[in-house]
This record gives structure tokens, C-alpha cells and sequence, in this order.
């Protein structure tokens, strides 16, 4: 269903994140039919170029990122007609005036701003400054929002000075995987699973995000932030909220949003022995963590793991555990909701006996899998084996079907609609931090530095511990 015709200004408009994921996102929602062959999109950023210069950029990004698409090549130079571009000092005063006269009053008007927070607001204050801001016009901001709470309330003090809420739309891509959703789905489309989604039949969650590549070019940023604050103040938590939250009364984005608010504000301080920081060593072929970085002796997490209780009627005493780094074992993304053993065993304890484990995978792989419990086949005797229900979406649906689109182009395309369901509100992201930041200060104060691991492992040895000790184990990263 095209959206309605839009203008969307790109600060940062050649930056890394314009050209891999922004543009070669519009360019497919562009093929798909839902934008529109009225709406624009205009970069802007300090690079001299002119519109020519800016097109022939976006068709090389575009050829390298997304290369299948870009073979197009009728669609491909009429997207690139529908672009323009400014240059635009943030700082100062150039091309403002500019600005103004490309963007259409008449239509849609969205300002992504692809750029570092220190940034976010110099381009407020100007797009008021120069009439872009009225009540309809939104912005995108990306993470980090802020590296703590002081600095979050900060950020959010100085848009709210320009734009209202329901103007700004903080990204958290991951709330725009296909899976991501789809976990809402399976919860609250089922009657299968609430029943059982509890601390009386669910034993643990586990919440897994290992990447298998290291900081790379990223260090000057990576550096400063670390594992908390780079994934799990934001991606893991608000997966941990989608898994806990009560249903909302509706799909909307205060119903949802005041439901994930709820949750992390149930959430107990974590406890210093429950958190493991890792970070990794170099291996034969790659370099290690300190080498990718600036400072050499650099004490930032590469890795973290922790353990963390959310502390209401349905989740007391059920564990989240909760882990994340770089350099892993594999890219495998996934979250396990480990149930409890049946009471009673009427087979007897040699029959063994397994847990039901509802996985879902977020990358790669995406689908859900459910183990059940059934007979070994053959004539052994009745001996319990665990079998899994699995759907695989590009199995179950079909490879066209299964073609999601990425999850910036759907979300740049909710921020259209003006849906900010998959949006993170400013008191969620100013709670997260009030999580986190207590956690942070515990370690800077102690001023231990972070266990060494193998490049192509699941962690230092004390993350396996952490959860070893309560008498689980951590699914394989595979
Ligand atoms: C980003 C982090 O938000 O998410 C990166 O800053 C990380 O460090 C990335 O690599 C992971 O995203 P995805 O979609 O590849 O899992």
C-alpha cells in the first residue's frame, strides 16, 4: 500500500549508515509501489557536491549493498530521480535557506537525522529556525541516544523544545525485524502460549545476540560505548520488554509503549556478581579488541552477560538471562523461553525427560521453533526424545513471501504513516539508562577490567558459569 507522498531529508545523507541501509531501503519500498512517484528524498550533509554528484553516490551505494535490486535499472534512475541534494553546515548557516526551498510544504515532511547526537540539537533549532517544523513535520533520530540518563534527559529536553512527541521517532532497528514482530504475534495471536507465559510454567528466558564480527572500522565510536551501552540498553532490552510485557489493549503506540515501560521499570538493580564483561583477544587471523582501538589498554566490553530478575506478579522468580558481543562463535540471534519440566513423569526416570523450549531466531534463519517432547520410534521401549516443531518463515511461507523487507525500510516507512507503535518513547529510553547506569558505575568503580576471550568462542568461561551455577546451561550459539 503506497504511503502518502513525502519529502525526507537525510542529515548525514552520505554518511555509512545513509548509504547501506537508509537509500538502498527507500530504493526497494521505491520498487515495491509504496512510494510514491511524487515524494523526494534530499541528503544533505557538508560533502560539496551537486545533485548530480549526490546521484551517481547513491547509485554506486546502492550497487554495492544491495546489488540484486540495483540491476533494476529502469527503477533504479527513476528512484534516483526522485533525489536531491543540499549542502548543509549544521553548525552554521549555510544552505538553510536552500533547504527550505526544496522541501514541499504540501506533502509529508520527515527529517532523518543520520548524524551524531552532539548534532541533534543544532538541526532542531534550525528547522524551526527556518519554518520546517511545523505540527505535522517529523524526526527520526538514531542511537546512541545518549550514554547515560543525564545526557538522555538532556537530548530529550532540547527536541522537546521544537518537536512534540508525537513528532519524534526514536529508531531501534531492532524493533523493525520481521521476527521482532512476529514475536507479538505468536503471543498475542495464540491462545496457545499466554496461558503458559509465566513464572509458573516458565523455568528461564534466555536472550542471545552474538555477532561474529568484531568493531572493525567502528572503534572511535565503539570505544566510548562498549557492549551495554551499544546493545543492551537499547536492542536487548526492548527485546527482553516484548517478551515480558503484559498485552497492551491495542496495537498502538501508547498501549504498547506504556506496557514496555512497565516492564523495564519492574526490573530489579543487577546484582555485580551477575554481570560477566568480556572482551576479545586477537586470534590468528584477526586482530584483538585492543588492537582495533585507539587506547590499547582499553577496559570496554566487547562481550557482557548478566542475569536479570523482573520483579512483578508474572515474572517473579522466572530469570532473564541476557547476552551479547562481538567475535563470537557465530551471527545467531535468538531468544529460548526454557519451560519447566512436566510435574511428574508417569514414565520413570530412565524414559528421561526434556523441557519445552520456544525459540524464536531473529538472524539468521528467521522462524520459530517449539520442542516437544515424544517416544523414541522403534521398539525400545517408551524413551522420551525431543522433537522440534519448527517453522522456518522462508520454508513455511515461501521464498516470496519470506523476502522481509529490512527493517530501516519499514520502519522509515511507519515514521510516514505516523505510526510510532515500533518507536521508542522518551521516558523508555530515559529508564533504560536508569538500568544500565547504576550497573556501569559499579564496574568503573571497581576498575576491573573485562575477561579476556578467544576470537570464535561463546564468551569467556564466566558466562557459561553464570548461568551454570543456577543449574542451566546456555543454548549453543550456532
Ligand atoms: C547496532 C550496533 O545498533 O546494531 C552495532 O551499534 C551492531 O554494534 C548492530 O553490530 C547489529 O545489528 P544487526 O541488525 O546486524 O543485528
Amino acid at each position: 500500500i503506497p504511503v502518502d507522498p513525502f519529502d525526507l531529508v537525510i542529515f548525514g545523507g552520505t554518511g555509512d549508515l545513509a548509504r547501506r541501509k537508509i537509500l538502498p531501503g527507500l530504493f526497494r519500498r521505491f520498487r515495491a509501489g509504496q512510494m510514491d512517484a511524487e515524494s523526494r528524498v534530499i541528503g544533505a550533509a557538508r560533502s560539496d557536491l551537486d545533485v548530480d554528484g549526490y546521484r551517481a553516490m547513491v547509485r554506486e551505494a546502492i550497487a554495492e549493498f544491495d546489488p540484486a535490486s540495483a540491476r533494476d535499472s529502469e527503477a533504479l534512475e527513476a528512484f534516483l530521480g526522485r533525489l536531491g541534494y543540499v549542502v548543509v553546515d549544521a553548525m552554521g548557516e549555510t544552505g538553510w535557506d536552500d533547504l527550505e526551498r526544496e522541501v514541499n510544504s504540501d506533502r509529508i515532511r520527515a527529517f532523518y537525522f543520520s548524524v551524531g547526537p552532539r548534532l541533534f540539537g543544532e538541526l532542531a533549532e534550525r528547522l524551526h529556525k527556518h519554518g520546517m517544523a511545523d505540527h505535522d513535520s517529523r524526526i527520526v533520530v538514531e542511537k546512541p541516544f545518549g550514554r547515560d540518563l543525564e545526557s538522555a534527559k538532556a537530548l530529550n529536553a532540547t527536541l522537546a523544545q521544537h518537536f512534540h512527541e508525537h513528532q519524534i521517532y526514536r529508531i531501534d532497528h531492532y524493533l523493525g525485524k520481521e521476527t521482532v514482530q512476529n514475536l507479538m504475534a505468536v503471543r498475542f495471536g495464540n491462545t496457545l502460549f499466554e496461558p503458559l507465559w509465566n513464572s509458573q510454567y516458565v523455568d528461564h528466558i534466555q536472550i542471545t545476540v552474538a555477532e561474529s564480527v568484531g568493531v572493525g572500522g567502528r572503534g572511535e565510536y565503539y570505544d566510548r560505548a562498549g557492549a551495554v551501552r551499544d546493545m543492551m540498553q537499547n536492542h536487548l532490552m526492548q527485546l527482553l520488554c516484548l517478551i515480558a510485557m503484559e498485552p497492551p489493549a491495542k496495537f498502538e503506540p501508547d498501549p504498547v509503549r506504556d506496557e514496555k515501560l512497565k516492564v523495564i521499570r519492574a526490573l530489579d538493580p543487577v546484582e555485580p556478581g551477575d554481570v560477566v564483561r568480556g572482551q576479545y583477544e586477537a586470534s590468528s587471523d584477526a586482530p584483538g579488541y585492543n588492537e582495533q582501538v585507539e587506547n590499547q589498554g582499553s577496559t570496554t566490553e566487547s562481550f557482557v552477560a548478566l542475569k536479570a530478575h523482573v520483579s512483578n506478579w508474572r515474572w517473579a522468580g522466572t530469570p532473564f538471562y541476557l547476552r551479547t558481543g562481538k567475535r563470537l562463535k557465530a551471527r545467531a540471534s535468538e531468544i529460548a523461553v526454557v519451560f519447566k519440566d512436566a510435574p511428574h513423569s508417569i514414565f520413570g526416570a530412565e524414559a528421561g525427560r526434556h523441557a519445552n523450549i520456544l525459540t524464536i531466531r531473529l538472524q539468521p534463519n528467521e522462524g520459530i521453533e517449539l520442542g516437544v517432547t515424544i517416544k523414541e520410534p522403534g521398539p525400545g521401549g517408551m524413551r522420551l526424545i525431543d522433537v522440534p516443531l519448527d517453522m522456518t518463515f522462508a520454508e513455511a511461507l515461501g521464498p516470496d513471501d519470506a523476502d522481509f523487507p529490512d527493517a530501516y525500510e519499514r520502519l522509515i516507512m511507519d515514521v510516514i504513516r505516523g505510526n510510532q507503535t515500533l518507536f521508542m518513547r522518551d521516558d523508555e529510553v530515559e529508564e533504560a539508562w536508569a538500568w544500565t547506569d547504576p550497573m556501569i558505575a559499579e564496574w568503573e568503580a571497581r576498575g576491573e577490567p573485562p575477561l579476556p576471550y578467544a576470537s570464535g568462542s561463546s564468551g569467556p568461561d564466566e558466562a557459561l558459569a553464570l548461568i551454570h551455577r543456577d543449574g542451566r546451561h546456555w543454548r549453543e550459539i550456532k
